[in-house]
């Protein structure tokens, strides 16, 4: 099979010719229709998680994935061969990823049903971005009418969070260029803040001498400084970062929740959001579709930013 590989940590993405894997005990094979693009993909290539998880060489990019079961191991109950199926791939340990024409997942993994209505591509941009946005929403606790700022808001997780807060009534504030603002304000902004005008807590601080109710940070590195948009965040808030950028216990001290956000796509968050995906309820933007062969290059591209929705490579 075709697969996008490294080689090691930090090594260029390589389009290769790989042995088609075989299910084991418990697992499936998924002929990928469509593997989308997140950030982490690089991240873990470039070593992020170097030291806590073993990685086998060369490991096989991407996590995101949609496609049908082709075959299924000894054990298997829950999917069988023609199931259209999507969710995450990456195994890191297995040197596999859904940057390729096969994978495996295993039938308890990350992985549920599609609806016949809604296409591989839509399907493969929601597993990671839409997953860590709903959860995002849930963990900040707001109600109808609080106020929160998404700062990042512009990317994929953002596009996505701006649509769970708005739907549960929730006043957003999304950071984005203005290429990008009616976009942002059809998926239920309220209000849009250029962040290239001028800095982000400056201009939401100037409306909100009160502070806000949460901050989902999706913008500050793990080791960053956080405090100016943690700063907005009046007494009994939340700040969430996607990145590890929070310090709960430093927050704590002036009574701000602090999260660090690990999504946990369960079968069950991956078939509501399948769910919404189908009927429209939940819009995702798709910024490019690509060849396999040609996945190297969009990374080097997704790499330098200007994320304007999801980008899929098409095997
Ligand atoms: N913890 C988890 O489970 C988890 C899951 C998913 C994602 N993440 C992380 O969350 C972050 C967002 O992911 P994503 O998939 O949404 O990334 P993305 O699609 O690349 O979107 C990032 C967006 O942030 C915008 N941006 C960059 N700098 C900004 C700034 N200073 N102020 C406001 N907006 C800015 C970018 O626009 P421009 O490039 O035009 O500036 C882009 O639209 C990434 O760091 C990712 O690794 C973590």
């Amino acid at each position: 099979m075709k697969a996008v590989v490294v080689t090691d940590f930090g090594s260029q993405p390589e389009f290769v010719e790989l042995p088609t894997p075989e299910p084991g005990t418990g697992e499936v094979l998924v002929r990928i229709h469509a593997a989308g693009v997140n950030p982490f993909d690089w991240k873990v290539a470039d070593g992020a998680l170097k030291g806590s998880v073993a990685h086998e060489f060369p490991l096989v990019m991407g996590s995101d994935g949609a496609g049908v079961v082709e075959k299924t191991g000894p054990g298997v109950t829950r999917f069988r061969p023609g199931d259209r199926v999507y969710g995450q791939f990456m195994r890191l340990p297995q040197g596999q990823g859904s940057y390729a024409e096969y994978t495996l997942a295993e039938q308890d993994g990350k992985i549920a049903l599609i609806p016949d209505t809604l296409s591989f591509t839509l399907a493969a941009a929601l597993p990671t971005a839409s997953v860590t946005a709903y959860q995002a929403v849930q963990a900040v606790r707001l109600d109808r009418g609080h106020t929160l700022l998404i700062n990042g808001a512009s990317g994929g997780v953002g596009q996505s969070a701006i649509q769970f807060a708005a739907r549960s009534g929730v006043r957003v504030l999304a950071t984005g260029t203005p290429d990008v603002a009616d976009h942002l304000r059809e998926l239920g902004a309220h209000t849009i803040i250029d962040f290239t005008e001028a800095p982000t807590h400056e201009q939401v601080a100037a409306h909100h001498p009160e502070g806000i109710d949460a901050v989902i940070d999706l913008v500050t590195p793990a080791g960053g400084d956080i405090s100016p948009v943690a700063g907005l965040v009046h007494t009994g808030g939340t700040l969430l970062s996607t990145n590890h950028a929070a310090d709960p216990d430093a927050l704590a001290i002036r009574g701000v929740r602090g999260v660090n956000l690990a999504n946990n796509p369960t079968a069950e968050t991956l078939t509501t959001l399948a769910g919404l995906a189908a009927i429209g309820e939940l819009r995702v933007r798709i910024d490019a579709e690509v060849p396999l062969a040609d996945a190297a290059a969009i990374i080097a591209k997704a790499r330098a930013g200007h994320s304007t929705g999801k980008t899929v490579i098409v095997p």
